[in-house]
């Protein structure tokens, strides 16, 4: 957006200390720099200084006398320019008095400090009799959304109280919430509108709301326009990522290698405030089943207060993470038993009609059959074959291959933002203005709106606009998350379309054009805009009492993976992936197929190069690509291919044209690159006189595949590749 007239820009001062009292603020040298207009502390927020993403208000906007993390948000520094702005800004002197503080997760259990909200789901007797029990921890690691545009806000003053914010944003309403709370103003006086945003992959659905504060605090006392677009080194060590686990489990068989029970403890580390995290934990519970049938389960979760950035919602949300706590119970214990990795998965998937351990009835079940039409096609077992000969040649490369399955349970686990809605204007040139809560951040939501749209009234579709969403225009709709956002939105444009058609039915009838449809109507002093709602029905679980109902269905898959490992430097390279899903009617075929591939890609980068690292002292070290390695073109399988599953049946969805969501169910297939990983390295360790299972943390680093090759190299080397480092 070009800069609107007497724009200033604001700076962040941030905190240098995890954890320490403030003693004092200096601010003379930083006003005293040419063309600064003022700082702005926690003495200047109008309204509220407090809030909270989700179930606790436990977040300073400002800091006022405690700090809690290396890059806390203390002040911010409003000037002519974005380079005056930042020098002034680190100019501002503060003192400390340093704290103890906690980084990692094991850290905060042995300091027990942990948000005091501990969710569970329990269901049968874990304590049942099993034939054999196996124990093990699970440990990975954290991800950077690394969207392209980092987080943005321009706040506009616009007089009589009133704001417009411009913000990067996937949860317009509760920047509009929270900003009016922060600067003491109802909500109906501030607007926040959503053009598109360079990607948001969960980052923007709550850490843009600070930032939203601040410029509309700034632009409050300077009653100018101010913005702020934060550098990555700053975007990545303050804005949050998704959520490191550790999962501690405990699981059950009968004599017949049947699962019995599993009892799991997981942990996540939360960062210093609360944010989304409870809510990914709980997502994390009702996922730790993955697509296995297991009577008997309790589940506790729990979370980690540290002093890092605050961790948050990353495409999956905490699904991906049980996932990958499941699928390495079910790893490790196939290899203590001796079984095969499929036949072992096969033999415990769910079928038809059985509950989960959230008393959840599976309908429309179809991973089994998707799972076995992909080992078809994708040829597995030859090619498991050919790479067991392969790595009886080959003694310093090993393949690896692996097939993995995911369900993903859609809707909000908060009931309440289950909801979305939807406005149409129909202009008496008949184009028509399209509006819904959602917002677009690369996942071709408003193309899909149209097409609902245009099938909706029957009309082509470049008949159809949409300009931004805005709380001015669809109140109260929920943050564009958790795969549901076409789902939702496109029941609520259903509707508004239905409340059109209603009244345009007598003029349909008479056969006329669309255009001649709407001039009539419109001399008729026809109501030509309709406001769309829908609320997803059947909901409604209850924690605690583990009854009602939790997802609205399940988007499910399977992904086959190949690797070669270069077991003398711990480099890979990804031979061909192959993933099979099933997405009920798909509205948008190529855009599914496109979020398919980059789901995929970012698990991968997640499960094999992506590590953030922290110096002792809490700071993030590693803070852009230099040393954060996201996927390059170069990572992507060297065969990629994509398919849906076929001849399945969809009688119980009940969604928009029984479509699917399919923004974050596939991430977690891209872990099929680390576990043909992990399984290369036990061909390895085979040859290497280590025969058991082992544990390999996420994510397979080369220098962690390096130090678990189990060759003479590695172990004379004695560094044991760290385990609980955070
Ligand atoms: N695709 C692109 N290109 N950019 C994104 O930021 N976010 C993902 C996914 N796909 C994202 C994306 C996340 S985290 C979610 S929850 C969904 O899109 C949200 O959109 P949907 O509900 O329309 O699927
Ligand atoms: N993203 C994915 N799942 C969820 C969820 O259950 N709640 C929220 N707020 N965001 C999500
Ligand atoms: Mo996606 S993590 O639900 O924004």
């Amino acid at each position: 957006m070009p800069t609107l007239h007497n724009e200033l820009y604001g700076a962040m001062v941030l905190s240098s200390r995890a954890h320490a009292k403030i003693v004092s603020i200096d601010t003379s040298a930083a006003l005293a720099h040419p063309g600064v207009k003022a700082y702005y502390g926690h003495k200047d927020v109008p309204g509220n200084n407090v809030w909270g993403a989700a179930m606790f208000d436990d977040e300073e906007i400002f800091a006022s006398e405690e700090v809690h993390c290396v890059g806390q948000i203390i002040g911010v520094i409003v000037a002519d320019s974005q380079v005056i702005a930042q020098e002034a800004a680190r100019k501002v002197k503060i003192e400390y008095i340093d704290l103890p503080h906690v980084v990692t997760i094991d850290e905060a259990i042995a300091a027990d400090s942990f948000i005091p909200l501990t969710k569970s789901i329990v269901k049968g007797d874990v304590d049942a009799k099993c034939a054999k029990v196996f124990e093990g921890q699970t440990r990975l690691g954290g991800q950077e959304q690394f969207y392209l545009e980092t987080q943005v806000v321009l706040v506009n003053n616009k007089g009589e109280s009133e704001f417009e914010i411009y913000a990067s944003t996937q949860n317009a309403n509760e920047t509009q919430a929270v900003v009016a709370s922060v600067l003491g103003l109802s909500a109906n006086k501030i607007a926040c509108k959503v053009k598109r945003l360079g990607g948001g992959f969960g980052g923007k659905e709550s850490r843009t709301i600070p930032l939203a504060c601040i410029m509309s605090i700034a632009s409050y006392h300077t009653k100018r326009p101010v913005r702020c677009m934060l550098d990555r080194n700053e975007d990545m060590a303050i804005s949050g990522q998704r959520n490191p686990f550790m999962g501690k489990w405990k699981v059950g068989l009968d004599e017949n290698n049947k699962l019995v029970a599993l009892d799991t403890e997981l942990y996540l580390n939360a960062g210093w405030s609360s944010d989304l995290s409870v809510a990914v934990m709980e997502r994390a519970l009702g996922h730790i089943d993955n697509v296995y049938y297991i009577p008997n389960v309790r589940a506790v979760g729990r979370c980690c207060r540290t002093n890092i950035h605050s961790n948050t919602a990353f495409r999956g949300f905490g699904g991906p993470q049980a996932n990958v706590i499941a699928e390495t119970y079910m790893t490790e214990i196939a290899e203590r038993i001796g079984m095969s990795q499929e036949q072992f998965r096969e033999m415990n998937f769910y079928k038809e009609g059985q509950t989960t351990h959230f008393n959840q009835e599976l309908k429309d079940w179809h991973l089994p059959k998707g799972y076995f039409q992909l080992k078809e096609k994708s040829n597995f077992d030859a090619r498991k074959a050919a790479i067991e000969e392969f790595n009886k040649q080959s003694k310093w490369r090993k393949r690896g291959i692996s097939l993995i399955p995911t369900k993903y349970g859609i809707s909000f686990t908060a009931l309440h933002l289950n909801q979305a809605g939807a406005m149409i204007h129909i202009y008496h040139d008949g184009s028509v203005l399209l509006s819904h809560g959602g917002v677009e951040m690369g996942q071709g939501l408003h193309t899909k709106m149209i097409q609902v749209c245009a099938e909706g009234l029957q009309i082509p579709l470049d008949m159809i606009h949409i300009v931004e969403t805005s709380t001015d225009k669809v109140a109260n709709a929920s943050p564009t998350a958790a795969s549901a956002s076409s789902d939702m939105n496109g029941m609520a444009v259903k509707d508004a379309c239905d409340q059109i058609n209603e009244r345009l039915e007598a003029y349909r009838a008479k056969g006329l054009s669309w255009k001649e449809i709407v001039h009539h109507a419109y001399f008729d002093r026809v109501n030509l805009s309709a406001n769309g709602f829908y609320k997803v029905p059947d909901l409604g679980y209850k924690w605690g009492e583990n009854k009602g109902q939790l997802f609205f269905y399940f988007t499910m898959g399977a992904a086959v993976s190949e690797v070669e490992v270069d077991l003398l430097t711990g480099s890979h390279t990804v031979i061909r992936s192959d993933v099979n899903m099933d997405l009920g009617r798909s509205i948008n075929p190529s855009i599914d197929i496109g979020q398919i591939e980059g789901a995929f890609i970012q698990g991968m980068g997640w499960s094999t190069t992506e590590e953030s690292l922290y110096f002792p002292n809490g700071r993030l070290f590693t803070q852009g690509p230099g040393n954060y390695k996201i996927p390059g073109f170069q990572c992507i399988p060297q065969e990629f291919n994509i398919s849906f599953f076929e001849d399945v049946t969809h009688e119980s969805v009940k969604t928009v044209y029984k479509s699917k969501g399919v923004g974050e169910p596939p991430l977690f297939l891209g872990t099929s690159v680390y576990f043909a990983i992990r399984n290369a390295l036990w061909y390895a360790r085979q040859e290497n006189g280590h025969p058991g299972s082992f544990s390999l943390s996420l994510p397979a680093t080369p220098e962690r595949i390096r130090m678990a090759v189990g060759d003479s190299i590695a172990e004379s080397s004695k560094l044991e590749a760290k385990q609980g480092e955070r």
